[in-house]
This record gives structure tokens, sequence and C-alpha cells, in this order.
């Protein structure tokens, strides 16, 4: 009898149901609203996924095509929907950033993970390359280098520091150096390099920040060099790696950082990590106790919210469950990243590829309460990635409104769901159905027309 994770194989979920792509690309103008859209939202909400083009069968749902769908909202208008694959030299030309003797070349990548705006300019990213860059209408421009200040690649998790505007990353690698941290400044100028000793080819899918430190995390979901000879995609879990995590001066080095062992486990994602005046060091993470043991192309556990306490004085971690509802993709408001955050929105989230999708919630997470509330959809939804927008640069912590794509299977349809952030659970603010549905995907952000 086939395991549960070769039927997961077998089936290759991210090709059925709402994770199979859609063909081609779409616009349409004018959208209906059901409700109101806020007139403060003038911007556009931007999401990135896999869409494998027709006759690219991806071997996992990590190495897709990038698709970015885009809504552009402006005085209570929807006034456009836009889906576009990022036209990357992997998609025109078939290459991979893997070359046959073992070179990567980081100008080619699926950019397919998350996009950003830093600097005026909008990002595509996946964390085996660098950045694409995009145009506010979608239209791909190419890889963006820094300049030529960046050799490694980037992951897909820039944090944009709250206070100084500061864009702090990292890129991660199969071969030496593992990891290298980098800052650019508020104005995008690329001024830090570091590479930072880990113990192995670690796969790092994000970091955190706080006002004066980096924490890596440094866990057991390593590169495997048979898987990638199989053409497979080559990260499973460790039990002889460890768990650690790593705090570092925001302008330090690799001499600098400061590890601490925690209980093996994995995150791909945080929510946000701040510092109080002690020095403890808050992180809150959606946390899975294990991924990908033996073979990593099912999703055979959930993702719960935990915090780690780092006492650096006392040489300790004190790692708590915060609530014990399956949920992935953690956000915050922006102007938070670094700080001490109360809420947190998440995407409620079944077991991806065992037949479910994303869960039919939103989940919104009230650290001074130590509540989590979710916002229920009916059965047939799902929602994504929630993104928080604040109604206003003044406007308090959860004023403001969470945006997602949800997809409903009764209809095979999806629309941009608009909630509002703080009067919690009640009727959404703005349905925006799409003439299509957006496939499940990974990563978006909210683009206001001030940062363009
Ligand atoms: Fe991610």
């Amino acid at each position: 009898m086939a395991s549960r994770q070769e039927e997961q194989q077998d089936t290759k979920f991210y090709l059925t149901g709402n994770f199979a792509p859609v063909p081609d690309e779409l616009g349409a103008i004018d959208l209906p609203v059901e409700g109101a859209l806020p007139p403060e939202l003038c911007g556009r909400y931007l999401r990135n996924g896999p869409n494998p083009a027709p006759g690219r069968e991806p071997s996992h749902w990590f190495v897709g095509d990038g698709m970015l769908h885009g809504v552009r909202i402006e005085d209570g208008r929807a006034e456009w929907y836009r889906s576009r694959w990022v036209c990357t030299k992997a998609l025109e030309t078939g290459e991979d950033f893997v070359k046959e003797d073992g070179s990567v070349d980081r100008t080619v990548g699926v950019a397919n993970t998350h996009v950003v705006c830093h600097a005026g300019r909008i990002l595509a990213l996946v964390e085996t390359s660098f950045p694409t860059e995009v145009t506010p209408d979608l239209d791909t421009v190419g890889p963006y280098d820094f300049d030529g200040r960046l050799t490694t690649a980037m992951t897909a998790h820039p944090k944009r520091c709250a206070t100084t505007g500061e864009l702090l990353f990292f890129g991660y690698s199969f071969a030496p150096p593992f990891l290298t941290y980098h800052r650019a400044t508020a104005a995008g100028e690329l001024v830090q390099s570091e590479d930072i000793d880990v113990r192995g080819p670690t796969m790092v899918h994000d970091f955190n920040v706080t006002a004066k430190h980096v924490v890596w995390m440094d866990l057991p979901i390593v590169f495997d060099l048979e898987l990638a000879t199989q053409g497979r995609f080559p990260y499973v879990w460790s039990d002889d790696y460890g768990a650690r995590l790593g705090v570092m001066p925001r302008t330090g080095g690799s001499a600098d950082v400061r590890w601490f062992d925690i209980e093996p486990c994995y995150v791909f994602h945080p929510a946000n990590a701040h510092e109080d005046e002690t020095g403890v060091i808050s992180v809150d993470v959606a946390r899975y106790p294990e991924l990908w043991r033996g073979a990593p192309e099912g999703f055979d556990r959930t993702a719960s919210l935990w915090r780690w306490t780092i006492d650096p004085a006392a040489g300790a971690v004190h790692e708590k469950q915060l609530d014990d509802q399956a949920a992935e993709f953690p956000r915050i408001d922006p102007r938070r990243v670094g700080l001490p955050h109360r809420y947190a929105w998440l995407a409620g989230s079944g077991l991806l590829g065992n037949g479910d999708g994303f869960g039919p919630s939103i989940l919104k997470h009230d650290a001074a309460r130590d509540r989590v509330e979710p916002y229920r959809l009916r059965a047939s939804q799902s929602a994504g990635e929630p993104v928080f927008v604040p109604a206003s640069s003044s406007s308090g912590e959860d004023e403001g409104w969470v945006l997602s794509y949800v997809y409903d299977s009764a209809t095979d349809g999806s629309e941009l769901l608009v909630l509002d952030a703080h009067d919690w659970g009640t009727a959404p603010v703005a349905r925006v159905p799409l003439p299509r549905r957006v496939p499940f995907g990974f990563h978006g952000s909210w683009v206001d027309d001030d940062e363009l």
C-alpha cells in the first residue's frame, strides 16, 4: 500500500483543483463591486504564485512559473484586474538557474513567490535568484541586481524596517556561501553584504528583524544531492542537522551572531519579531513540528502559531504554542515590522495536497488578549494570504482593511475580499468578483500609489 506521501506525490496536488494553473493571461476593466471599496484605497493589490505555463509541468508546487494577479483600485472603483506571467528567462527559454556543471545563473528563476515594492521598484521574488522587476502595469522589465552589487540569490521575504525604511534581506544557496546577509538603504542602495556561517546547506525561506537585530532561523530542512540528481525538489528533513536561532546586530556580521538551540521544527513564515528594553526578543512564527521527512513533495503536517522568547542574558529560548488552529501566511501591519505588534492576520489552512486547499477562514491574532478570532468564510471558500492595509499613515494598528483573494469551489471562481480589520467578523466592506479564478498562490503586497 502506498504511503500517504507517495499518494500525494502521485496526485501532484499542485496541478489539480484551484492549485491548477490557468492557461493564459487575462485582463478586465471596471470590475463590479459588491459593497463599497474604501476611498482611501488608491493603489494595487498584487499577489504572486506558481502558474506553470502550458507544457512546463514542474516537479514541485514551489517551482512553477510565477504569475502575478493584480487589482487596481482608485476612488472606490476597481479599475482593472490583470494576470501576467513574470516573463523570466526560465519561462521564455526553459533554462534552469542551475547549469549542467553545477554552476548557477541568478538571472534565471521562476519569480513565483512574492511581489514587493521598494524605492519605487516593484520586484517579483523567488529565493533561488535575483529579483525580477515589473512595471506597475505588470509588464516584465527583467532581472534586478541592485546595480551589480547583489551577487547571491535574494529571499522572497525581505523586511522593510518600519523606522529606517531600510530593506534587510539575505540569500541562501546549496553551495557555499550557504547564507549571505544584505542591507539596502531606503533609497534602494545595497550597502552591506556579509556571509553568515551556518552548519550546512539549510533551506532558509524567511528571517526576522527587530529594531536592533536580525534573527536567523537555521532549521533542519537541508539540501539533498540525490534528490537534486533525480530532478526533484532537493530539500528534506534532517534528524542530524539540529535547529537554532541566531541573533546578530543589523550592521554586524557572522562573528557577531549568538546562536541559541531550539527544538527541531520548520518555519517558512514568521509574523514579526521585536525586542524589549532588556534585550529579550520575541518571535511569533507559523511553526511546523516537522515537515518533509523522507520526501519533500507533500504537506502532511500543518503549521500553527508559536512564540519563541529569546533571553540573551540567560542564554535560553522559551518556546510556546499560542494557538492550535492550523494557520499559515501570517502578516502584520507593515508599520510594525521589527517593533512590538499587537495584531497578526493568518490564513487558516488545511492539509495542502491532501484534497484540501487553504481553509475557509482568516484568523486575527490579538497578542494583548492572547486570543485568535477566525473570520469564517463559507465552507466552499478558501482564503489566501491576508494582507493588511492601514487606513492612513496615522491610523491605529488594526484600523484599516484586510485584503485577500478568496476562491469558491462551488462556483470555481475567485473574488478580492476586503474586510474591516478592526471590526473583525462583520460583513465584508467590499467584494470584487474576478473574471476568472485565481489559483492558490503565495504572497502579495498592497502597493500604494504613493510608493511609485
Ligand atoms: Fe513564503
